[in-house]
């Protein structure tokens, strides 16, 4: 096995709750070997991590083997041994950082929503369209879920036939207790709740099997818990902390549905919510087709199940596959790569990360094995372009029906 001539000095901004998922990611990348990854993984360096809190960043420096803790995305940025950045802070500080690290020559994957608002993007997109040179991606994780692209390959393979409804939840309940601690993603305006929490990435796996949606309906976003204590000190992620007497308002919506029709014809409903009673991580679809059925509950990530197209009449029913080696991501891609062994969300991580030095290692644009890029952060604004769409959808069309 060959080595490439330069390794890939690795740096985390934010060491919450995503960003420990990146750092454990980078850490195993270069592990992944053979099947879909060819055989000369990247070489990296795990160089930095930084967060505002240095706790976070010194306690996350030690746990993950980075060999540096920052408390500022500017120490990151200044760094000569720092080649690619993940970018894991809060959405209203990504395009900051982002296009700091650019201008500064730094490959950069960035977790979704790309940014709080179209705007933003938008600049962030020009950014990265002035350095070509630079690998500038946005991390849809669900992307690398073997089991859906599994689903999605008996889409796209024709297996299934033509997609006709896509129905998709994202069902969490971080936000259930209305004593959890307010933070950053209480804050904005309707649409940056769970819609830009969790809906990003449904929407995504929306278009991820339909294709792009072309018009969307009947939004209807509900916020249930309208004001939350703040928390006494740092927080990770939704987690539950010591709050104190001082209430702030929130923002944006506690859960949302919304329909969309996609350009290629097929319908979606869709349901998200962070109020939604014993469901930490609900995350779940079908996808009903001219030919047949296939779906997915990320509470059994390692089978997907599908009916229809090979077994017709009465044995016709829903059946469970256990996603293997014969999968997209898994031979290679897990020290264990058999089919039953299971794997979880955290492994979504390191197969993006992986794919993101490779690209960065071949060139903007250029996978190295089997791997699809991450997609890049013109596709994390369409993202949020639909966003908006279906927050704007929320204000119009509403029909009332009078009392009897
Ligand atoms: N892809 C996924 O599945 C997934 C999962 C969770 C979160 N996310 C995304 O990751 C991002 C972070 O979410 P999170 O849940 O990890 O948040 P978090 O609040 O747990 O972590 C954010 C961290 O950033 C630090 N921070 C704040 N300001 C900073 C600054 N100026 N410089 C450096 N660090 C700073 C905070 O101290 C905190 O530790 C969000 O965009 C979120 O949408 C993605």
């Amino acid at each position: 096995m060959s080595t490439p001539a330069r390794s890939i000095g690795v740096a985390v901004i934010g060491a919450g709750m995503a960003g420990r998922a990146h750092l454990a990611g980078y850490r195993a990348a270069s592990t992944l070997t053979g099947g879909a990854y060819g055989e000369t993984p990247p070489a990296v360096r795990l160089v930095a991590v930084a967060d505002a809190h240095e706790p976070f960043a010194t306690a996350a420096a030690a746990r993950y083997g980075y060999q540096r803790a920052e408390t500022s995305w500017q120490a990151v940025a200044q760094a000569g041994d720092v080649d690619a950045v993940s970018v894991a802070v809060a959405n209203p500080l990504h395009r900051e950082v982002v296009e700091g690290l650019l201008a500064a020559g730094k490959h950069v994957l960035c977790e979704k929503p790309l940014a709080p608002s179209v705007a933003d993007a938008e600049a962030m997109v020009a950014a990265a369209a002035a350095r070509p040179d630079l690998v500038a991606a946005v991390g849809l994780t669900f992307r690398r879920s073997p089991a859906i692209c599994a689903v999605r390959e008996q889409v796209t393979g024709g297996r299934l036939g033509a997609v006709r409804h896509f129905n998709g939840r994202y069902w969490c309940d971080y936000a259930v207790d209305p004593a959890a601690p307010m933070s950053w993603r209480y804050e904005g305006g309707p649409g940056s709740g769970a819609l830009a929490d969790v809906g990003s990435h449904l929407v995504d796996l929306g278009e991820f099997f339909c294709g792009p949606v072309g018009s969307v309906r009947g939004t209807v976003f509900s916020t249930v818990t309208t004001s939350r204590p703040r928390p006494l000190g740092a927080v990770v992620g939704h987690a539950a902390a010591a709050v104190g007497e001082r209430f702030e308002d929130v923002g944006n919506e506690d859960l949302a549905t919304f329909t969309a029709t996609f350009a290629g014809g097929a319908t979606g409903t869709f349901s998200v919510s962070r109020v939604a009673h014993g469901l930490p991580n609900g995350l779940g679809f079908e996808v009903f087709c001219e030919n047949g059925a296939a779906a997915f509950d990320l509470d059994r990530t390692g089978e997907f199940t599908t009916t229809g197209a090979t077994a017709p009449g009465a044995a016709d029913t829903y059946r469970r596959v256990l996603v293997g080696p014969e999968h997209p991501y898994v031979a290679g891609g897990l020290p264990m790569d058999f089919p039953g062994v299971g794997h979880g969300q955290n492994d979504f991580f390191t197969f993006q990360c992986r794919a993101f030095l490779d690209e960065v290692a071949g060139g903007p644009g250029t996978p190295i094995g089997a791997l699809p890029v991450v997609p890049p952060l013109s596709h994390g604004l369409h993202n949020l372009r639909v966003l908006d769409a279906i927050t704007r959808a929320a204000g119009t069309g509403v029909e009332t029906v009078p009392l009897d």
